[in-house]
């Protein structure tokens, strides 16, 4: 029997998409791009991060595809595979992404957790009549803030670390069902019930008086606004958007059928994840210039004015309701990727269940993000201990977006520009000559060669600050 036959797989190409959308999909859509969007220049930061996506982004994706799709192995063993040699050093690029993927679930389970938290806090009306202070002192007992020197067992620390924990056993429980009856199932219910969601809290947004400064401040075309720092953090969200690097598209393109498209899927993920930050920045900005509220990023934009401006506007307990449970699929989406690329590498590179397999990585990443969840703030039971000028928190945050990731994207694209033979390659990406694509996999491979890994090395000098603009 074929590996194919027997390895668990994506039933069809349109789920095959979904699933790989519901990585890109998380919450960098909701707390980064947008604002991002905003103060980079708007529609100009728009045409940089597009460039980016087509110049490094894509390239990668649809490499981490052909190398995932032609071994039918996990993230490591492919390299293997495609190599035919058990011991070569390219395995370690996909050691690179099976470390990386630990590192963002260390803190990323974390801040889902918190959104798991508001989502309930939400069903259960606790927004209701909420003021700026109260607002913020919520969100600080979410993360823990107030834990250092309390007793490990206080529920100031195990408040953070029950939903992280949460998070875990309902992602430990899709992916040991398997991919076509766990993951595929889960996401197949997830991703449209986001978009729905989604395009309500949109409407509401557009909907209400003054929404027109929210819509300027996401569209205006400002090139002035457009620093060195700016185009650069384009170049990295577009490689944490898009799930790159990790591990994760390698693994999702061993699971893709014979006949999807590698060259044509990674544009349309691309397309429908920016649909999705766009329809978050008609959600949030609106409302929030509305209310005459300056917008801001990252956690206080999700956790602090969202609740307090959602929760003054008519039918807003229900809203907020909607708003966290659309992130909370979005970041589970995201999980589900990140969860699968050490479960399949464990189960197959060391014989065990999958069961077994995302057991314990369900345990690591509980026990690893207890330090995560105490050190989302400097006053948590954590916050105090500092590694690179950094708590654990922001040091895993750092290492795999500024390190690992930019590492990781290099060797790839290094790898299927130069190390697998341009007739694999093509094979790959033409379904076997079915496709006809000739001239489209030449200029791809021209981009893996000359362009895709000039730009990823900038990338990584840079976050290491090696080269300052
Ligand atoms: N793409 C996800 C987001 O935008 O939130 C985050 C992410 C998921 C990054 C999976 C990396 C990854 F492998």
């Amino acid at each position: 029997m074929s590996a194919e036959k027997t390895r668990d797989g994506f039933s069809s190409t349109l789920l095959a998409l979904m699933v790989a959308l519901g990585s890109a999909v998380g919450l960098g859509n909701i707390w980064k791009f947008p604002y991002m969007t905003g103060t980079g220049g708007g529609g100009a930061f728009l045409v940089i991060y597009l460039f980016f996506v087509f110049c490094v982004a894509l390239p990668i994706m649809i490499s981490e595809f052909t190398i995932g799709r032609r071994s039918r192995k996990n993230a490591v063993a492919s390299f293997k595979v495609l190599t035919g040699n058990p011991h070569t050093p390219w395995a370690l690029t996909g050691f690179i992404g099976v470390l990386s993927s630990y590192l963002i679930m260390f803190f990323y389970s974390c801040v889902a957790g918190w959104v798991y938290c508001y989502t309930f806090k939400a069903a259960t009306g606790a927004f209701a009549g909420i003021t700026k202070d109260s607002a913020g002192a919520m969100f600080m007992a979410a993360i823990g803030a107030g834990g250092a020197g309390q007793p490990f067992f206080s529920k100031i620390v195990l408040a953070p670390v029950f939903w992280h924990i949460l998070v875990l056993v309902v992602i430990g429980t899709i992916i040991s069902l398997g991919v076509a009856k766990g993951i595929e199932k889960a996401v197949q219910v997830m991703m449209p019930a986001l978009f729905a969601l989604l395009i309500i809290c949109a409407v509401r947004a557009l909907t209400l008086p003054g929404a027109g400064a929210g819509l300027r401040f996401l569209f205006h075309v400002d090139f002035s606004q457009v620093t060195p720092a700016v185009v650069l953090s384009a170049m990295g969200l577009a490689f944490f958007k898009l799930s790159l690097a990790m591990g994760v598209m390698i693994t999702y393109g061993s699971y893709f059928t014979s006949d999807a498209d590698l060259t044509s899927s990674p544009l349309k993920i691309a397309v429908a994840d920016i649909c999705v930050s766009m329809l978050a920045g008609l959600a949030i900005f609106p409302t929030v210039f509305s209310f005459g509220v300056e917008p801001g990023a990252g956690p206080g934009l999700l956790f602090i004015t969202i609740p307090l401006i959602f929760s003054q506007m008519p039918f807003g307990q229900i809203l907020l309701f909607a708003f966290f449970l659309l992130t909370a699929f979005a970041a589970n989406g995201a999980m589900l990727s990140l969860v699968e690329v050490p479960t399949i590498w464990l189960s197959e590179e060391f014989n065990i269940s999958r069961k077994k397999a995302a057991l314990i990585n369900c345990v690591l990443i509980g026990a690893v993000g207890v330090l995560s969840a105490g050190s989302a703030d400097a006053t948590g039971y954590f916050g105090g201990f500092k590694f690179l000028g950094r708590g654990f928190f922001d040091l895993f945050d750092f290492l795999s977006s500024n390190l690992l990731m930019p590492i990781g994207g290099f060797f790839i694209a290094v790898f299927a520009g130069y190390v697998m033979k341009k007739q694999d390659l093509a094979a790959e990406l033409s379904n076997n000559g079915t496709l006809n694509n000739e001239s489209r996999v030449n200029f791809i491979r021209i981009l893996l060669r000359y362009v895709t890994p000039l730009l990823v090395l900038v990338i990584l000098l840079n976050g290491l600050g090696i080269i300052k603009f």
